[in-house]
C-alpha cells in the first residue's frame, strides 16, 4: 500500500465504522491567533472537544494537512517534516479507550499490514498530585490485543525519558508506562504546561521499531519514547476527558472524547520497511525529480535534497491555502521556506530558476485527493516563481556580502543588514554563515533586534510615514 492508499483506505475504514468524513481545516486556523498555522486534526474542532455539538455527528474523521514552523531546523533528519497529513478520528462522547485502541490496532494490522511483532505501544503512568491514576485500563487493552495476535504483551513501568535511556526495553515487554512528559496530550505539550480552559488527557502512543541496528547510542538504551531511531512514533490516541481549570488543577470533562492523530508519512514509511519518510510515495517523486535536474544522488546530498522537497512540499500547500511570502508571520514562514530551498540548490548546483519543474509534480501528488490543488495548481507555481525571480537577483550579492566575513565574525548588525539590502531571512544568514565556518555573535539575536527598532523609530519619524518597508524580520 503506498501512502496515498493508506490515506484513503484509513478514511474509507472509519466511514464504514460509522464515522463523518468531514473537510480538513485550512492550514491558516480561521478564528483562531494562538498559532499561526493548523498544527494538528484536533485543532479546529476544540470547541466540539469541549461539549459543543458537531452538526456531522459524534463520529468524525479526516486527514489534516498540519504545519509545524517550529520543526524547521529538525528537518533533514529521516522523519521531521515541517508539513504532513494527519489521519484523524475523533469520538465526541461516543466510544472510548476499548474501541478506540482495537480500530486503530485493526487498520495498523489488518488494513496496511504492519507485523504486530514490530507495534509498541505507551500509557499514561498517573500524576498522584493532580488526582490523575495510572491508565491501567488502555494497558490492559493493549495487552489484551497483542495476546490475540499472538504476540508479546509485557507491561512495564518506565517513567521518564532518561529512565527509558537507562533501562531499555527487556525480553517480552511490549506496553509501557510514561509520565505526564511524554504520555499526557494537550496543546501544551505535556501535563505541566497544559493550557488552561483546553481539553487534554492521558494518551496512548503507538510506535514501530525498525530493530537494533536503527539505534544511535548516543541516545542510551533504546525504547519506546527515544529519540535514537530504532522507535518511531505513528500514532496518539488521546483519551481527552479533562480540561484544565484557572487554579491549574484538572476537571472532568462531562462528555469523554477521544482525539486520535496519526502521521500519515510515518505510518507509510513502516508499510515499506524503511525509517526515511522521504522514501514513502508522496515525497520521493520530489527527491526523483530533483536527483534530475541537480544530476546528484541522494544517497550524497541526503540531508540537503531532503529540505529543499519538505520546504518546497510545505510552501506549495501554504500557496494553496491563499498564503502569500511577504515579511510577516505565515507569509514569513513561506518566504523562509522558499529562500532555504532556493539557498540549498544552489549549493547542489542548481542556479538557475527550478521551481517551474518542481513544483508541478508536488501539486500532481496532491491533485486526485485534494481538488483544490488540482484547482489552483498554475496560480501556486506562478506565486512561487515569483518569489524565486525576486530572491534570485538577491541571493548572488548577499551571498557575496556574507562571504566577506570569512575568517571574522558577523554580528546581529550585520545580520541585519543583510536582511534589509539582501532579503536574507536572518536565519538563513545564520545558517549560511555557520556553513562557511564564520564565526557568529553570541549576542546576535539582541543586536539584530535593536538594529531593527532603530530603524522602526526612524521610519516612524520620516514624513513617509508607513512607506518604509519593513526589513525581513
Ligand atoms: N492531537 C493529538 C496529536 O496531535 C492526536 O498528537
Amino acid at each position: 500500500m503506498d501512502a496515498h492508499d493508506i490515506r484513503n483506505s484509513y478514511l474509507a475504514f472509519l466511514e464504514k465504522n460509522g464515522h463523518t468524513v468531514i473537510d480538513r481545516a485550512p492550514l491558516v486556523p480561521r478564528g483562531d491567533t494562538s498559532t499561526l498555522f493548523n498544527g494538528s486534526g484536533m485543532q479546529s474542532l476544540l470547541p466540539y472537544l469541549l461539549g459543543a455539538e458537531h452538526p456531522a455527528g459524534q463520529r468524525l474523521t479526516d486527514s489534516q494537512p498540519c504545519v509545524r514552523a517550529q520543526d524547521i531546523d529538525d528537518v533533514g533528519d529521516n522523519r521531521h517534516t515541517t508539513f504532513f497529513e494527519m489521519l484523524g478520528n475523533w469520538s465526541l462522547g461516543d466510544y472510548f479507550k476499548e474501541e478506540q485502541i482495537r480500530q486503530f490496532f485493526t487498520f495498523l494490522v489488518d488494513i496496511v499490514g504492519l507485523d504486530p511483532e514490530h507495534i509498541y505501544v505507551t500509557c499514561f503512568i498517573g500524576d498522584p498530585a493532580n488526582g490523575i491514576p495510572r491508565d491501567d485500563e488502555a494497558a490492559g487493552i493493549w495487552a489484551t490485543v497483542f495476546g490475540e495476535r499472538g504476540v508479546s504483551n509485557g507491561i512495564a513501568e518506565i517513567g521518564s525519558q532518561e529512565d527509558g535511556d537507562r533501562r531499555g526495553v527487556l525480553p517480552g515487554e511490549r506496553v509501557f508506562f510514561y509520565d505526564g512528559g511524554e504520555n499526557w496530550w494537550s496543546r501544551g505539550g505535556s501535563l505541566e504546561a497544559t493550557p488552561i480552559g483546553d481539553p487534554c488527557g492521558p494518551d496512548s502512543e503507538v510506535f514501530y521499531d525498525f530493530g537494533a541496528a536503527h539505534q544511535d547510542p548516543a541516545y542510551g538504551k533504546a525504547h519506546p519514547a527515544s529519540d535514537g531511531g530504532q522507535f518511531m512514533e505513528i500514532g496518539n490516541q488521546v483519551f481527552m476527558q479533562y480540561r484544565r481549570l484557572p487554579d491549574g488543577s484538572f476537571e472532568e470533562l462531562a462528555k469523554r472524547n477521544v482525539d486520535f492523530g496519526g502521521g500519515l508519512e510515518r505510518i507509510a514509511a513502516a508499510s515499506i520497511g524503511s525509517d526515511d519518510v522521504f522514501r514513502i510515495s508522496l515525497l520521493w517523486p520530489i527527491i526523483a525529480k530533483l536527483e534530475e535536474l541537480t544530476g546528484r544522488s541522494y544517497d550524497d546530498e541526503t540531508a540537503s535534497m531532503r529540505i529543499i522537497a519538505d520546504h518546497l512540499r510545505g510552501a506549495t500547500f501554504l500557496a494553496v491555502d491563499g498564503v502569500r511570502p511577504s515579511n510577516k508571520e505565515q507569509g514569513y514562514v513561506m518566504r523562509r521556506l522558499l529562500r532555504r530551498a532556493i539557498r540549498l540548490a544552489l549549493s547542489l548546483g542548481l542556479t538557475e530558476n527550478f521551481f517551474s519543474e518542481i513544483v508541478p509534480v508536488i501539486a500532481d501528488l496532491y491533485a486526485a485527493d485534494y481538488p483544490e490543488v488540482a484547482a489552483s495548481r498554475d496560480e501556486v507555481v506562478a506565486v512561487l516563481v515569483k518569489e524565486e525571480n525576486s530572491f534570485r537577483r538577491t541571493l548572488e550579492g548577499g551571498l557575496v556580502a556574507l562571504a566577506e566575513y570569512q575568517g571574522g565574525t558577523l554580528t546581529g548588525t550585520d545580520v541585519f543588514r543583510l536582511s534589509d539590502t539582501h532579503g536574507f531571512p536572518k536565519e538563513l544568514s545564520v545558517e549560511e554563515a555557520r556553513r562557511l565556518g564564520i564565526e557568529v555573535a553570541a549576542d546576535w539575536e539582541a543586536a539584530f533586534a535593536e538594529a531593527l527598532e532603530e530603524q522602526r523609530a526612524r521610519s516612524r519619524g520620516a514624513t513617509r510615514l508607513g512607506a518604509a518597508g519593513l526589513p525581513h524580520a
